[in-house]
């Protein structure tokens, strides 16, 4: 095992690592959006605290996952997880830490009975598609519907 694998760390996220998750968000997208992800973050804690991983890289965050657990929604009876947003700063993508964090998902919502893990990706990002099609994911038996209301 290499120098840097050895110093990864995957850990349940908490509310100290906001300010880390916004300026990987900001990396990905050019967007520097704190209220967002202080929003997004503390909702997720509140739902499910430990159902979010973080990447630790040599002791920095440098990845991110945002999950939690479900049941009875959209009709669909059986207790399910949800992976919603995710991230991995430009600079350490490729090295299996997309993969890692979205195991730690899978470890902790199987534990809370979870059958299923689901997600929803637009059609035109392929590069998330690809890489959850890489973890595993398939096409579902579910059709996205939306309409514009403003
Ligand atoms: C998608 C993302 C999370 C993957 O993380 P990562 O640590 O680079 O991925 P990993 O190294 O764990 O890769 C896992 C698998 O996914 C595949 N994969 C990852 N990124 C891919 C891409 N862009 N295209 C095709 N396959 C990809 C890898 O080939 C690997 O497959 P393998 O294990 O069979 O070889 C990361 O690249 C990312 O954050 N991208 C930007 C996401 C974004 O814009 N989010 C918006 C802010 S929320």
């Amino acid at each position: 095992m290499s120098a840097v694998a050895e110093q990864v760390r995957i850990r349940p996220l908490n509310e100290l690592d906001i300010a880390r998750i916004v300026s990987i968000d900001e990396r990905l997208t050019g967007v520097y959006r704190p209220e967002v992800w202080e929003r997004r973050i503390m909702y997720y804690l509140r739902r499910d605290p430990d159902a979010s991983q973080v990447a630790e890289l040599g002791g920095k965050v440098v990845g991110f996952m945002l999950a939690d657990i479900r049941g009875g929604e959209f009709g669909l009876e059986e207790t399910g997880g949800w992976i919603e947003r995710f991230g991995v700063d430009p600079d350490f993508q490729g090295r299996s830490l997309g993969r890692k964090l979205f195991e730690a998902v899978v470890v902790h919502l199987k534990r809370q009975g979870a059958a299923t893990v689901r997600t929803l990706v637009e059609k035109s990002d392929s590069e998330l598609a690809s890489f959850l099609r890489a973890v595993g994911f398939k096409d579902a038996p579910l059709a996205a519907l939306e309409m514009r209301i403003s």
